[in-house]
C-alpha cells in the first residue's frame, strides 16, 4: 500500500509534524517569559542549511502569539512582527521596516488595536532617543533627529 510522505524538504514544517527540539523550545520560552516579566531577552538562531531554523521560528511564533500552548503550558499574547534584513539596510531603514510592519499588524487586528488604543497613540506618534515617528505621514515615515536638532525625513 502506498503511503503519502508529508515531509517536503525545504519547506517549513507545521506544528502537527514538528518533532523534538525540546531544549531549544525551552530556551525560547524562557526568553518569552523573561520578556513578559519586563526583562527582555534576545536570541539568535543559526545553523546549517536545512537544519530546521525556520520551522523552529514558526513554532516560536505560535508560542509568542498564543496560537499554541507552550511546553510549560503557558499561553502568551505577544504581537509578533517579521522583517527581512538586507545587507544595505541603514538604521533608519530598519526602524522604518519595524514601524511599517507594526502598523500593518495592528491594522489587521482591529480588536487588538482598540484594546491598545493608548499604546497605539504612542506607537503612531512618538519620539524616543531622537527618533520621531509621525503617524500623519503616509506611507509611515520616520524622522531622525540630527545633532543640530533639525528633523530629517
Ligand atoms: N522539528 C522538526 N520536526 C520534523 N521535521 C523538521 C523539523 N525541523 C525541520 N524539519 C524538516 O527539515 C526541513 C527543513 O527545515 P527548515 O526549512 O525549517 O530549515 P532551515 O534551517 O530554515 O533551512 P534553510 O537554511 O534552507 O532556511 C523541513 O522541510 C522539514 O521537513
Ligand atoms: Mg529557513
Amino acid at each position: 500500500m502506498l503511503r503519502y510522505n508529508p515531509f517536503k524538504p525545504g519547506s517549513i514544517i507545521h506544528p502537527g509534524m514538528f518533532a523534538g527540539r525540546i531544549d531549544e523550545l525551552r530556551a525560547l520560552e524562557t526568553a518569552l517569559f523573561q520578556t513578559k516579566n519586563g526583562n527582555a531577552e534576545h536570541f539568535l538562531i543559526h545553523g546549517e542549511r536545512g537544519i530546521g531554523k525556520s520551522s523552529l521560528l514558526m513554532i516560536f511564533n505560535y508560542y509568542a502569539t498564543g496560537q499554541i500552548t507552550t511546553i510549560e503550558d503557558n499561553t502568551y499574547n505577544f504581537l509578533s512582527i517579521g522583517i527581512e534584513v538586507e545587507p544595505n539596510d541603514t538604521y533608519e531603514e530598519l526602524i522604518r521596516k519595524v514601524a511599517r510592519e507594526l502598523q500593518r499588524q495592528l491594522d489587521k487586528n482591529q480588536v487588538l488595536k482598540k484594546r491598545l488604543k493608548d499604546v497605539w497613540q504612542f506607537i503612531t506618534n512618538w519620539e524616543v532617543l531622537g527618533v520621531k515617528y509621525n503617524r500623519e505621514t503616509t506611507p509611515p515615515m520616520l524622522c531622525l533627529k540630527n545633532s543640530r536638532t533639525n528633523w530629517l525625513q
